[in-house]
Parts: C-alpha cells; sequence; structure tokens
C-alpha cells in the first residue's frame, strides 16, 4: 500500500466520527484532503453538514466538492474539526504547519468540541521536534521577533537554526494571513509545553504550531489499514 493510499483509508475511516447535522472544522494538507473528498462523497449522497475550512486552498477544494461552507463568525461553535498532523506523541501533542495553516488550524480546532487527527506511522514520534517547528510572525520588525525566539528557545532546550519559509520563488512565505513562517530546527523539544506558551508571548508571534491537549483521537494510516490512538 503506498502512502496515498495510506492517508486515504485514514481519510474515510475519519468519517465515523461525522453525523448527520454535524458543524465540521476542514483541516489543510494532503491527508487533510483525503477527507474532505470522502466527506464530499457523502454530501453528494444527501449529508447534511457545514465545514469551515482552515486555508483558501482546503475552501476551493470544499466548494469544488459542493459541500456547504460557513465561517466562525456565523458559526462559532463546531463538532468536530478533522485536520492532519506534521508529528505527534503518546499524550497526543502536535506539531502543526508544514502547509502554512496553523493559526486558522487551531482556532477552528480550539473552537471545536473535538479534534479528530488523521495521519500515517511516519508521523509517530517519541519526542516532538524532528520536524521544524513552524512559528508564525507578523513581518513588522520580524528579525527582532526571530532574534527573541532563539532567545527563548534556547531557554527551553532547544538550538538550531530558525530559518524563514520562503516561497518557490525564493521570496518569504505568507500565510493566508499574510504573516511569515519561522521554521526551528531543532532536533527535539524537551519541554514542549513550556516552549509552547513561552513563544506566544512574544510580542510578533501570532501563533506556534505546537497543538497541546488538543487532539483526543489520531487516526494512524498504515499498510494494515488505520488504527486509532485515543486521549487516556
Ligand atoms: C498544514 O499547515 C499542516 O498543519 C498539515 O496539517 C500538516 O502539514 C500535515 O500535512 P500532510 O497531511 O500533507 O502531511
Amino acid at each position: 500500500m503506498n502512502a496515498e493510499e495510506m492517508k486515504r483509508q485514514a481519510g474515510i475511516k475519519a468519517l465515523d466520527y461525522i453525523e448527520d447535522g454535524m458543524r465540521l472544522g476542514l483541516g489543510t494538507g494532503s491527508t487533510a484532503e483525503q477527507f474532505v473528498r470522502a466527506l464530499g462523497e457523502k454530501v453528494a449522497q444527501g449529508m447534511k453538514v457545514v465545514g469551515v475550512p482552515t486555508s483558501e486552498r482546503t475552501a476551493a477544494l470544499a466548494r469544488e466538492l459542493n459541500i456547504p461552507l460557513t465561517t466562525l463568525d456565523e458559526t462559532p461553535e463546531l463538532d468536530v474539526t478533522i485536520d492532519g498532523a506534521d508529528e505527534f506523541d503518546a499524550d497526543l501533542r502536535l506539531v502543526k504547519g508544514g502547509g502554512g495553516a496553523l493559526l486558522r488550524e487551531k482556532i477552528v480546532a480550539t473552537a471545536s468540541k473535538k479534534m479528530v487527527v488523521i495521519t500515517d506511522e511516519s508521523k509517530n514520534v517519541e519526542t516532538l521536534g524532528a520536524f521544524p517547528l513552524p512559528i508564525e510572525v507578523i513581518p513588522f520588525g520580524s528579525r527582532v521577533t526571530a532574534l527573541a525566539i532563539q532567545k527563548v528557545a534556547k531557554a527551553h532546550g532547544c538550538e538550531g537554526e530558525l530559518k524563514r519559509r520562503e516561497d518557490e520563488f525564493g521570496e518569504p512565505f505568507l500565510t493566508d494571513s499574510e504573516n511569515f513562517i519561522y521554521d526551528g530546527h531543532y532536533g527535539k523539544l524537551p519541554d514542549a509545553d513550556a516552549l509552547a506558551t513561552a513563544l506566544n508571548i512574544i510580542p510578533g508571534v501570532v501563533d506556534n504550531g505546537l497543538f497541546i491537549d488538543i487532539a483526543s483521537v489520531v487516526i494512524v494510516g498504515t499498510p494494515e489499514g488505520p488504527y486509532l490512538v485515543e486521549k487516556s
């Protein structure tokens, strides 16, 4: 079974958490896309749901599949968010933002009663941090903000390069909210909980890709089919 098929199966498995009439958060990334496609089939068969997309990319896909969309202003309480992750650990803490959508993803997930994460086994880690930690930063004064990030990271046992993300033209990557992303190449995050809090009080930091105590289930795609890891 190839990686795409594992993601597809995880996406289909996530439909177990969806009921008629639900208000959904629709995640971003290649795995979340598999879920949105599976949901599109259910909608075509008559299922009634509304979704809040976590990115312009997901919004475009949902529209193509005729999935009714809403906003958090119209629908501030959601039942379930289904989204991917770049890493997860045994406590269901996540690193997200590889696709740059971490801010909207976190707002939507925390507006939901439940967050279901869809992944494959390659995302399961003992210690978070092998995947560079995305940090969304306001462009104004971003070099100053980056220096402050490195100080905070060091105080939390993280050393390594902090790189501003670039697009395919070598220009700064801009998020849907027109901010920069800095990726912290730290290798491991020995105290992810404290780091997540400390980063977010730096002026200029909008949010970081650590999702702590937000996910309640992770569906893990494997060649033998998906399995579940649930919050204990
Ligand atoms: C998007 O910003 C991310 O948080 C994605 O959820 C994450 O990068 C997982 O993406 P894939 O499913 O494509 O690996």
